[in-house]
């Protein structure tokens, strides 16, 4: 049996609580909070697996179609992984532990079949902003620093920072700043492209769903599409151009294209 149906909290409708997150999906728009404030919602082993978990819940359910990803409270989206979990461990166990989350959680949050928005409400630093890098959109509350202080500890990133953040801001600014390990404002990660958005720190979860809903305006199957289209974009060979071809191919014999297409020539809004 899965947490979800294990731990769902039966005083509340629409909220299902664990551990370390809570979800809740309204109106098509599911909310994923991580919930571990005092510890500024670091990524413990368990909030990893409640993440992979609830994610295999997400993608099946019908009702939601994106996802919203933030922290609890104000201070902190995520403040990386939880450094305590580290101390002591091997070479294997370091590898181990970067392999079980870059499959579990991080790609399968870049492969997801729906959008998914980072809602970021404070630091997003080491894991915490490799969280952020995979979803397939960033915007951030103003108060909100970013970072990867991993070289601090004598690390590097290990979820995917330095692979996705380089295809952001290209590699002069990845360098410089895994390398200091120096935060960054919001308006400055906006300013170098890591972010889609800064907002007020009320307006952040508004925001995201209003940017949701902009995109709910279209075909869904031509929304998965595009997400997989563009992320072939990274395949060697030029290989993207031709799943482009085959994706764009695909979508002719849908429904959604047969309606948008016939709606644009009647002069109407497409029927949903
Ligand atoms: N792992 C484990 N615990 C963490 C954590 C992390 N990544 N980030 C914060 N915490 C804990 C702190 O140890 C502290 O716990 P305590 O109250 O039991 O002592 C609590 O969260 C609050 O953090 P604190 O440092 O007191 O808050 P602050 O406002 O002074 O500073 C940060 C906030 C985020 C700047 C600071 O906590 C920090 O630098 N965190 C580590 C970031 C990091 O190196 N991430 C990469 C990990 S690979």
């Amino acid at each position: 049996m899965s947490i979800f149906k294990k731990r769902q909290n039966p005083t509340t409708m629409d909220t299902h609580y664990f551990e370390n997150i809570a979800f809740t999906c309204t109106n098509n728009i599911g909310i994923l909070s991580i919930r571990r404030p005092n510890k500024m919602n670091a990524l413990d082993a368990q909030t990893l697996k409640e993440l992979a978990d609830i994610l295999i819940h997400i993608e099946e359910d019908r009702d939601c179609w994106g996802l919203i990803i933030t922290g609890m409270g104000e201070k902190a989206f995520a403040a990386g992984a939880d450094i305590s979990e580290f101390y002591g461990k091997s070479q294997k166990e370091g590898q181990e532990i970067a392999q079980w989350g870059q499959k579990h959680v991080f790609d399968k949050i870049e492969n997801f079949q729906k959008p998914v928005i980072a809602a970021i409400n404070g630091y997003a630093l080491g894991g915490g902003l490799e969280l952020a890098l995979a979803c397939h959109l960033r915007i951030a509350s103003k108060n909100a620093e970013m970072g990867f202080p991993e070289v601090s500890l004598g690390l590097i990133p290990g979820y995917g920072g330095t692979q996705r953040l380089p295809a952001l801001v290209g590699k002069g600014k990845a360098m410089e700043m895994i390398l200091t390990g120096e935060r960054i404002s919001a308006e400055d990660a906006y300013q170098w492209g890591l972010i889609n958005e800064v907002t007020g720190i009320n307006d952040l979860v508004h925001k995201t769903k209003e940017k949701l809903n902009r995109m709910f305006l279209h075909s869904r199957t031509a929304l998965s599409t595009a997400i997989k289209t563009i992320h072939a974009s990274t395949l060697p060979n030029n290989k993207g151009f031709q799943i482009e071809i085959e994706n764009f191919g695909k979508l002719f014999s849908t429904s959604e294209f047969e309606e948008g297409v016939a709606a644009f020539l009647e002069k109407r809004k497409p029927r949903s």
